[in-house]
């Protein structure tokens, strides 16, 4: 199946499919081409350009007169499969109690850990189904999903397993993350180093057998777990081929960062606290920083320092972090307009941040996250809009007029 879409007004994210990531300086740039079409073939671009030069080509045509082209939105870091929302909690939070407290009385990861024992496997894809569409419909072309909510033999695998059949059923790509090092669940408080030979004596290999997992995370955090730790999760991980990619300085800066480079993760992840020892660290690594504004929205605590990374000359990723406690949206458009509105960066920074960045956070970057010829036909085309800058701008709301998915158009 061929089509050609037309009178584009701006092309924008143009890339060569050498373009694996962008940083520094290079995030402020936005390539695009101004009255453009793009020839879609068999659900990937087939080749893009000015219309003075358009193919004449007897196939279907679709008129973008007025409208914009880019790229779907690439969430490399979700928490999309869950049992069940934490509105409780959210109303706790505006009552006074901090998310630490909340989690210290049984709430948070241990609280959605709880509500997953009770619902099938069946239950649970279905509802997640529907939150993966919804995604979709808001303008993600890629995402990576994460376990972490069953902290058990059972739970994990019950999540991990829906996430492959996610992945077996959906369009767009999806990667998947064990992340059994989420919490300590109660039973192992005193003893957590037991449950950390429960992750790699008794998950990890099953996980393994299945390949139900890409990548494996941590939550380093005090309380949670240390960056030794995390360093003896992650090199079982490694062992068994999973990439480390992981959340780290979400409350405060412990040594996960150090620990998370020398394993060579591919990003780390939240860095609403950090130090400017660890931006150099970064600088001198290929680890990705990953920015997630919707839960330090939902929080009310500090935006990663997306002014600093960028102007050391690192990459910015930024993502949704969807999850029933931390950030219950998985809509982009805003994580875009916050991008901006609260940590300083340009239009074009932010959605370079939010493709191909994106892409290149979850290793897909030679997919998606940008219009490149071979890349999957997913992008988006706006409404009769001026230009680009209204992205950002009409927080709350997103100048989508329809989504494509390998070429499709998503009803
Ligand atoms: O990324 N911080 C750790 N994990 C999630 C939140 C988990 C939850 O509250 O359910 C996050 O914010
Ligand atoms: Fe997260």
């Amino acid at each position: 199946m061929s089509q050609i879409f037309v009178n584009i007004k701006e092309l924008l994210q143009v890339r060569n499919s050498y373009e694996r990531k962008v940083c520094g300086a290079q995030m402020n740039e936005l390539p695009s081409i101004k009255n453009a079409y793009l020839w879609v073939e068999n659900g990937l671009i087939k080749d893009y350009g000015s219309m003075d030069t358009v193919p004449e080509i007897a196939i279907e045509q679709i008129d973008c007169t007025e409208r914009l082209i880019f790229p779907t939105w690439c969430d490399s870091h979700t928490h999309l499969v869950f049992g069940d929302t934490r509105e409780d909690e959210f109303v706790d939070r505006i009552n006074g109690l901090t998310y630490e407290e909340i989690a210290n009385k049984g709430g948070g990861i241990l609280n959605s850990a709880k509500k997953l024992e009770s619902i099938t496997e069946d239950e649970l894809y279905e509802k997640s189904l529907s939150r993966l569409q919804q995604a979709i419909s808001t303008g993600t072309g890629a995402i990576e999903i994460k376990s972490g909510y069953g902290l058990s033999v059972e739970g994990e695998l019950k999540l991990l397993r829906v996430i492959k059949r996610l992945k077996e059923s959906s369009e767009i790509p999806i990667k998947a993350t064990f992340l059994g090092a989420h919490a300590i669940p109660t039973a192992y408080k005193s003893n957590p180093e037991d449950y950390i030979d429960l992750i790699i004596n008794k998950m990890l290999p099953v996980i393994a057998r299945e390949e139900l997992a890409d990548f494996i995370d941590v939550f380093c955090e005090k309380g949670y777990f240390s960056p030794s730790q995390m360093d003896r999760i992650l090199k079982a991980g490694k062992a068994y081929g999973l990439i480390p990619k992981v959340h780290v300085n979400q409350f405060n800066s412990i040594g996960g960062i150090e620990s998370a480079i020398q394993n060579y993760a591919l990003s780390v992840d939240h860095l609403e606290v950090l130090t400017d020892a660890e931006i150099d660290s970064l600088a001198n690594s290929d680890t990705i920083p990953v920015a997630l504004p919707l839960c330090s929205l939902f929080l009310s605590i500090p935006y990663a320092p997306a002014r600093k990374i960028i102007d050391k000359g690192l990459p910015l990723a930024i993502a949704s972090d969807f999850n029933p406690g931390s950030a219950p949206s998985s809509n982009l458009n805003l994580a875009v307009s916050l991008a901006c509105i609260k940590m300083n960066m340009s239009p074009e920074e932010a959605i370079n941040a939010l493709t191909l960045n994106g892409a290149f956070a979850m290793n897909l970057a030679t997919e998606v996250g940008s219009i490149t010829q071979g890349k999957k036909a997913n992008f988006i085309i706006t409404e009769p809009i001026k230009n680009y800058h209204l992205l950002p701008y009409s927080f709350g709301s997103s100048n989508i007029e329809s989504v494509y998915i390998n070429g499709a158009k998503q009803e």
